[in-house]
């Protein structure tokens, strides 16, 4: 896999305001627009750090169709919405038709005749939500829920949410670690492209050479690939550690996760080498005893179920914002006030 960027026009993913319409990718979209989202996200947490409740979306129908399995981001997808008071609809693709051969496109127009305003779509293939919002039902709002190995923008955002609400520091001074398969992660290249964004200038890439993409130079000199993990973590201010994609791997990459752990899993030792109060990420699935020590995962450093929490307030963000687009469009608003 090619980690160079992949181009989603940003004038697909906004609205002729400049607002937000669908959420694909990170790539293209301005440091104001990621702002403006992290801003939103801030609106729905209170000052004792809970998730508040808004009718903003009453009457709206948010469909969860997720082609490939998934936990935290359909459950975090339905809580955002229901706490939008949006109608939420989870669609049991493997239940649907597109088993008895219908194709992608006719069950997508089945669902938007069914009054869908936002299809949030998780696929297999990289691309699939580029190519819904602009050739398939580009009048409902696409949000990118995962597609291959491509983009995961939505996990981009509760991670940049999670690391400005912990670090409390700017982007542009902290450094960041991003550990384990780079190459097969839809995570690794959207948390990449949103901390260049936001102005973070340290961006290091951990992994041995079978977990590397190519095309590593088209990111500038912001990003540095690091093979040695104590030499990556050293005095660093955010440690991302991710799971190997067994699924996305078509030969084997590794010779043994044992070996993986030996070089590259997180444990007290590396930790030690990053700043002191450094935090420690993960998307989930987490694989204990693999990318990182139960220890490390349980302990006072990690920020993991923060960042579930910290996912609805986003997606809240996500969800809202992607409507406002749709109703300046249709000429109903000129801005909701959030
Ligand atoms: C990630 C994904 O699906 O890309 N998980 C997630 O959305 N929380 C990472 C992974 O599967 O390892």
């Amino acid at each position: 896999m090619h980690f160079a960027k992949l181009h989603t026009p940003s004038q697909i993913q906004l609205n002729q305001y400049g607002h937000l319409k669908h959420f694909v990718t990170i790539e293209g979209l301005s440091k104001e627009t990621l702002t403006k989202i992290l801003d939103t996200a801030e609106t729905f947490i209170n000052d004792n750090n809970q998730l508040i409740t808004s009718p903003v979306l009453e009457g709206k129908t948010v469909m969860n169709l997720f082609f490939e399995n998934s936990t935290r981001t359909r459950t975090t997808f339905e809580a955002a919405a229901k706490r939008l008071s949006a109608n939420v609809l989870n669609i049991d693709i493997a239940r649907s038709s597109t088993s008895k051969g219908e194709t992608l496109r006719d069950t997508l127009w089945n669902l938007q005749a069914m009054a869908a305003d936002i299809f949030v779509v998780r696929h297999s293939s990289s691309g699939a939500a580029h190519f819904i919002a602009k050739d398939v039902c580009p009048n409902v709002a696409i949000i990118n829920a995962g597609d291959g190995r491509h983009a995961h923008p939505t996990q981009a955002m509760l991670d940049m949410l999670t690391i400005r609400r912990e670090t409390k520091k700017p982007f542009e001074e902290l450094s960041v670690a991003i550990i384990g398969d780079i190459k097969h992660s839809r995570v690794a290249r959207s948390d990449v492209a949103a901390l260049q964004t936001l102005g973070c200038r340290d961006i290091r890439v951990i992994a041995p050479n079978t977990l590397l993409p190519y095309g590593f130079e088209e990111y500038g000199s912001e990003v540095r690939l690091f093979k040695d993990m104590n030499e990556g973590v050293k005095d660093c201010d955010v440690i991302m550690t991710l799971r190997i994609q067994n699924e996305r791997i078509d030969s084997p990459a590794l010779a043994s996760q044992l070996e993986f752990h030996k070089m590259y899993g997180l444990n007290d030792a590396r930790l030690a080498l990053a700043k002191p109060d450094c935090i420690v990420m993960h998307p989930g699935p987490m694989n204990r005893g693999v990318e990182i020590t139960s220890k490390i995962a349980d302990g006072s450093q990690a920020v993991i179920l923060n960042q579930v929490t910290n996912g609805i307030a986003v997606r809240m963000a996500v969800l809202a914002l992607s409507m406002q687009g749709q109703l300046q469009e249709q000429g109903l608003i000129d801005s909701i006030a959030l």
